[in-house]
């Protein structure tokens, strides 16, 4: 039953209205904001080339459009900074229409991420696929699909990426219930769409990659609404678990929850810390700011 089989393709739903990002989501996909020099969901594509995958699925919706015009190839731009000698530009530009082939599958209703996955059934077909989603941004030595693809290998399960949050913060997440099989694996027990606190001893969060076999299709295509009256992926895993063997993986990296304010922010201080030409600068910037909290308050007259 489980073949072994290349995983070529990786699903990005970018649908969502982002709406814990209003206003500044409102003319702007969220996944279009910028991270130092590069939108968020570019971030998302380059993990998911520097894992081997082949094609790329975007589920999207109405508004989207800047997000396939920024992987797309502009001839007039690019024809502008030819003439004007700007080859650094022209090159970086062409690096990112060429990164990989993206097709895109529309959501046409907003109801839920189980429902954008199952839209992409026809085009994922029979074979296994990851699903990265957009907010999650991932750092890592090796990247995180890629850690889960290495898994994959040696056993060719269905696997979600978790990483321990605090009892206070579990009803955010999908939850996974499970017994450690090996290092940083789990076989999976139960898992729950934002349960209600103190519904779970579990503190393993799942954070938005998922490495999936396509059998998930036909349980998405059973699964009711759930939490939040949406279709959830993780009700469809749930069924999977117990038809199969299913597992979490406890990933090597930092995640940032970029479609939170405050994660947005810490992204932006770990990417810029890590980035060629801005590190060190940015390095003694943030130490002079850390300093100027320390200084104690002038007193007044
Ligand atoms: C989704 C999933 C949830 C998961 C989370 C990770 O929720 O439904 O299981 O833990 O992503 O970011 P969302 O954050 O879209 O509400």
């Amino acid at each position: 039953m489980n073949q072994r089989k290349k995983v070529r393709k990786a699903v990005i739903p970018v649908a969502g209205m982002g709406t814990r990002f209003l206003p500044a989501s409102k003319a702007i996909p969220k996944e279009m904001l910028t991270i130092v020099d590069r939108p968020t969901i570019q971030y998302i594509v380059e993990e998911v080339v520097a894992s081997g995958i082949e094609e790329i699925i975007f589920v999207t919706s109405e508004g989207k459009a800047a997000i396939e015009n920024h992987f797309d190839y502009d001839f007039q731009l690019d024809a502008l900074l030819k003439k004007k000698n700007k080859t650094k530009l022209v090159e970086e530009l062409r690096h990112i229409s060429n990164l990989i082939d993206i097709v895109s599958v529309r959501q046409k209703k907003p109801l839920g991420l189980g429902h954008a996955i199952l839209t992409t059934k026809n085009v994922v077909g029979n074979e296994p696929f990851l699903v990265l989603l957009g907010d999650d941004l991932v750092q890592s030595k090796v990247p995180c699909c890629l850690q889960m693809i290495n898994l994959f290998q040696e056993l060719p399960e269905s696997y979600v990426a978790v990483q321990r949050v605090s009892s206070d913060q579990t009803h955010q997440y999908g939850i996974v219930e499970g017994d450690e099989i090996q290092d940083r694996v789990f076989k999976v027990g139960r898992m729950i769409e934002k349960p209600a606190p103190g519904t779970t001893e579990s503190d393993m969060a799942i954070i938005g990659r998922y490495l999936l076999q396509p059998d998930i299709f036909d349980l998405l295509e059973k699964t009711t609404p759930g939490h939040g009256g949406e279709i959830q992926l993780t009700d469809a895993l749930q069924a999977l678990a117990m038809r199969r063997a299913m597992y979490a993986y406890e990933f090597e990296g930092t995640r940032y929850d970029a479609g939170d304010k405050l994660g947005y922010l810490k992204a932006i201080v770990a990417f810029a810390l890590q980035h060629p030409e801005l590190k060190d600068e940015f390095r003694v910037h943030i130490m002079e700011v850390a300093d100027s909290f320390k200084k104690p308050a002038k007193k007044s007259k």
